[in-house]
Parts: structure tokens; C-alpha cells; sequence
């Protein structure tokens, strides 16, 4: 690729890289779509399904059952449960029934560095459901500077959802105004969190007194104040140093914002959180340097989330050194992709609970809007892949590998989620009363990852190639059988908007330490 383009005249390049800012549609036309159907009804026989001879897999426990589920919800997860005729029954035998999986770091069709990611919510939810994902939380970004115009304009991306899915809300500015619709939306739009980006200089980057007023607004709120850590003044000095060497290609990416940048921010939203006495949610966690900020903090008592992601747990950087842009350039995110040896010690972390849960930070755009960066590593727009991805790839990584149990499993890919952000057991469990969002994954059944068959629609794929053990069969996603022998059958406006409450668990007891700090003080000093 990268010696085809230098045959291109100026003109062709400009028009190239024209339509690759603008281009939504244009990858992948033919797996992404022709096995994604809209139906329009609901697929299983009128909702009821009988799910047998399972293991159900809950965070906090495993046993043979059936279950059984009916208007897309869990009714009975019990063993032996008879039912009539007009009942879908699925046999699960050897097989585990575990809670659908809930991806709480998504970009879908988000306007980003000069492009909008190719998946919107009707095929990255699709391509999700044929992973085994069944929720996913997007960050709705501002729109005209008003958290508002923002939430409306995600509303109507989102009105082709094929699967639930909940909001965070990114604070880029502060004033008034803004401080007033953070209390609307968390008490009227059902968003309980709040993503402050300490990078991207210029344009989202928010400096520490904005980041210190979101906290204390976050705390006030019950909302959880989430990161992007990396120290966005210290990643221009790290650009500019590349560009002067003459590194203009993808591996430029990685080499101007090293770990340190990353662990000098972690450590620094720590300890203003700390300062706030607020919980803090640290997204995208790459690094070592991060990590051990993370284990600090929380073997102090912090209430800090470290969220790593599928890219991070499972590649390492060597990829940007390919010699062929196309290729390189895929893997170009923030934080960059670490060195072999970060992905085996966040997994470690993962085990270990140091970090909690996993996320995908799928942010897909494909071969022609990544060739923006073409010659400029800052131009390529930063984002990969893995909405559909993460399931399997975190089964054979974490439990095919016998470092996590198949119950810690569900903890890491949908319960802890759905705790921290205050929507268990409706979601993240198999129990009575819960939606029905359900899988069903063969342990002994093996995956395969390509371009060529994958459900998002770009055109490349950061796992191309990768094999592995444990295969999700079945996605129910609110009671409806949406992936089952290879096939997807997903309706377009099936999927419902969660409303999120705030003050969640990691809220419990601020109020006794901040009295116990406010004891400790001694002061005023009366005179
Ligand atoms: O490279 C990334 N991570 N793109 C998505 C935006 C973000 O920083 O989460
Ligand atoms: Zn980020
Ligand atoms: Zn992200």
C-alpha cells in the first residue's frame, strides 16, 4: 500500500483522503450485511425459550440447570423444568449458559479526528451479538457545546439499536450551563457517569482544575468520573520529537506517548480523586505503569476501576512496525498498544483483581479513513476494533488458559459492569426477574477471526488470523434468539435505551469517610 500511494499523483491523493474523512459505508459490503437481517418481529417462538441441561455461570455460582424465559425475561434457572410444545428449546448440554456480554467502552458512529467511525449502533450492535455481546455503553460527546444537543443527537443514532445499550456523557468545557445539565442528565436522562479526556490537545483535552470541578460535581451527583489517562501536553512534545527524527509513520504513534505519560496521568486523576474522596474509573488501562498506579491506590483503600482492553490484553506493539502502512495503521489507538510483556502482566492484574473489568474501546475505522495519517502519524484517526471480538478472545486468553475460572469469566466480561454502573441483576445475571440476554458458549468448539467474516463494517480486522477455543452458539439478547448456527437475525429499533441510576455501590460509605475526614481536621481553632 504504502509504495502504491507514493505513485499517486497529489490530486488523486487529496481526493483519496477526502472521501476517507467522509466515508461510512464503504468497507466490507458483503459479510457485514448479507448475513444481518432486519425481520422486524420477534424470532423465537413468542418469546418462550427453554435453554436445557446447561452450566449457568454466575459470578457467584455455576450449577446444571435449565433455564427458562419467556416476554425477554428470565423466568425460572432451575434443574428439569418441563414445558409444552410451542416452546424453542435449546439443548446446552456440555455446554455453558452465562449472562450476554456488556461492552462498557464503545465509539459507535462517533465523529472523531476528522471522520465518524464506520460501525454505527446497527452494525457494531450486530457484529456484537454475533460475538456474544449483548449491552454495550457509548460515550455521547457534546454537540454545539450543550450535554443536551449531545444526548438528543445520540438518541437518534442509537433509534436502529439491535441490542440494549446505555450512555456515559464526555465533559470537554465547564461553566454553569454545563454543571446544571450533568445534574439533568443524571437525574432525568438515566446517565451515571462522566468521561474527562486528560489527552488529545486542541480538542477534548480538559486541563486538572476542569478535571477537579467534574470530580466534585461527579461526587455531588453520584456519578462515576471516568479517564482517559495520558498526559495530552507531555504526547505533543512526544509527537513533535518524532516528527523532527523524520518518524511520520504509525510506529511514531507509539513512540510519542510512552507508558511513563500514561502513568504520570493514572497517578495524577488518582490522587486528585483521592483529594475529592469521589470513585474514579480509569478506561483503557495499557500499561504496567498504569496498572500499578491502579494496585497502589486501591490496596490503600481507593475506590479506583481499571478498565483494560481487548487490544491491550492480547497484542503488543510490533504490528506498528509493519512495513506496510495499511497494516500498521490499524492498530494506531490511545494509549498506544505496549510492548510484549504489558498484555501478560494486565491479564496477571485481571486475574488477580487488581483491574475489574474488560472493556473493547471499539472504535472501528477502516483502511481508507485511517489513510488520513498517511504520512502523519497524528492525522491517523485513533481506534480499533473488538466489540465482536472480546468474548472470545477473553474465554481462550483468561479461562482456556486456566487463569480465571469460568465464573470470574462472567464477573470480568458483564456482572462487575453491570454493578458498577447500578443495573444488577437486571443485567449481568441468570436469575429469576433478569432481561434475557443470555449465551450459549462451547467450550470445545473453536473460533476463527477475520475481515473476511466478521459483522463490523470495516475492512480489516486487528485479530486477522487469530485462532482459539470457545465458540459462542447462541446470543438471546431480550428473550429473542439473535445468533444461532452462524446466522444473525436482528431487528433494527429492538434495542432499548437502559437508563442508569446513580450513587452505585462505589458511592456506599463516602458519606462516613467524609465525615471522619471532616473530624479529623480540628479546625477552626477556636480564638
Ligand atoms: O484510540 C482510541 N482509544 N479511540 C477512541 C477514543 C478514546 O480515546 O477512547
Ligand atoms: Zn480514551
Ligand atoms: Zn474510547
Amino acid at each position: 500500500m504504502a509504495s502504491c500511494l507514493l505513485l499517486l499523483s497529489p490530486l488523486i491523493l487529496l481526493l483519496l483522503l477526502i472521501s476517507a474523512s467522509r466515508s461510512t459505508s464503504d468497507s466490507n459490503p458483503t459479510n457485514g450485511f448479507c448475513s444481518v437481517e432486519y425481520d422486524g418481529e420477534l424470532s423465537s417462538s413468542s418469546g418462550r425459550i427453554l435453554i436445557k441441561q446447561g452450566t449457568v455461570v454466575n459470578a457467584h455460582h455455576m450449577e446444571v440447570a435449565d433455564v427458562y424465559i419467556e416476554d425477554g425475561i428470565i423466568v425460572s434457572v432451575r434443574p428439569n423444568i418441563a414445558v409444552g410444545d410451542d416452546v424453542k428449546v435449546i439443548d446446552a448440554a456440555g455446554k455453558y449458559v452465562m449472562p450476554g456480554g456488556i461492552d462498557p467502552h464503545a465509539h459507535l458512529e462517533m465523529d472523531f479526528m476528522g471522520s465518524v467511525t464506520i460501525d454505527d449502533f446497527y452494525t457494531g450492535q450486530a457484529a456484537a451479538l454475533a460475538g456474544g455481546t449483548t449491552m454495550h455503553i457509548d460515550f455521547v460527546n457534546p454537540s454545539n457545546g450543550t450535554l443536551s444537543a449531545g444526548f438528543a443527537s445520540y438518541k437518534v443514532k442509537a433509534e436502529k439499536s439491535v441490542m440494549d445499550y446505555g450512555f456515559h456523557m464526555v465533559i470537554t468545557k465547564w461553566d454553569d450551563a454545563i454543571s446544571e445539565e450533568m445534574e439533568l442528565m443524571v437525574k432525568e436522562n438515566g446517565i451515571n457517569s462522566f468521561k474527562f479526556f486528560m489527552a488529545y490537545k486542541g480538542s477534548v483535552m480538559i486541563n486538572d482544575e476542569l478535571l477537579l470541578q467534574g470530580l466534585e460535581k461527579c461526587k455531588s451527583l453520584g456519578a462515576l468520573a471516568m479517564v482517559h489517562a495520558e498526559n495530552g501536553d507531555g504526547v505533543v512534545v512526544g509527537q513533535r520529537r518524532m516528527i523532527d527524527l523524520g518518524i511520520t509513520g504509525p510506529e511514531g504513534h507509539a513512540l510519542s506517548r510512552p507508558p511513563v505519560l500514561e502513568g504520570e496521568a493514572t497517578a495524577r486523576a488518582i490522587r486528585l480523586a483521592s483529594f475529592v474522596n469521589t470513585p474514579l474509573y480509569v478506561v483503557h488501562v495499557m500499561s504496567i505503569d498504569a496498572m500499578e498506579e491502579i494496585a497502589k491506590a486501591r490496596q490503600s483503600g481507593q475506590r479506583v476501576i481499571g478498565e483494560p482492553v481487548v487490544s491491550g490484553l492480547t497484542l503488543d506493539e510490533s504490528r506498528l512496525w509493519n512495513s506496510d502502512f495499511t497494516t500498521a495503521a490499524k492498530y494506531v489507538m490511545s494509549p498506544p498498544i505496549r510492548k510484549a510483556g504489558h498484555d501478560i502482566a494486565l491479564q496477571n492484574a485481571l486475574a488477580a483483581g487488581i483491574l475489574q473489568l474488560v472493556g473493547t474501546d471499539h472504535c472501528t475505522f477502516n483502511s481508507t479513513q485511517k489513510l488520513l495519517g498517511y504520512g502523519d502519524f497524528r492525522k491517523i484517526p485513533n481506534g480499533v476494533n473488538g466489540i465482536e471480538e472480546r468474548m472470545h478472545l477473553i474465554w481462550d486468553t483468561m479461562v482456556e488458559s486456566g487463569k480465571i475460572t469460568a465464573s470470574d469469566y462472567v464477573r470480568i466480561t458483564s456482572t462487575e459492569c453491570a454493578k458498577i454502573f447500578n443495573i444488577y441483576p437486571r443485567k449481568g445475571a441468570i436469575l429469576e426477574g433478569s432481561d434475557a440476554d443470555v449465551i450459549v458458549l462451547n467450550p470445545n468448539a473453536s473460533f476463527r477471526i477475520s475481515a473476511i467474516s466478521h459483522h463490523s463494517r470495516s475492512d480489516t480486522n486487528v485479530y486477522e488470523g487469530r485462532t482459539g477455543k470457545g465458540k459462542v452458539e447462541v446470543t438471546i439478547s431480550g428473550g429473542r434468539v439473535v445468533w444461532e448456527d452462524e446466522n444473525l437475525k436482528v431487528t433494527a429499533g429492538s434495542g432499548k435505551y437502559i437508563k442508569m441510576p446513580p450513587f452505585g455501590y462505589l458511592f456506599n460509605g463516602i458519606d462516613q469517610a467524609d465525615a471522619r475526614y471532616l473530624a479529623s481536621l480540628n479546625a477552626p481553632v477556636l480564638r
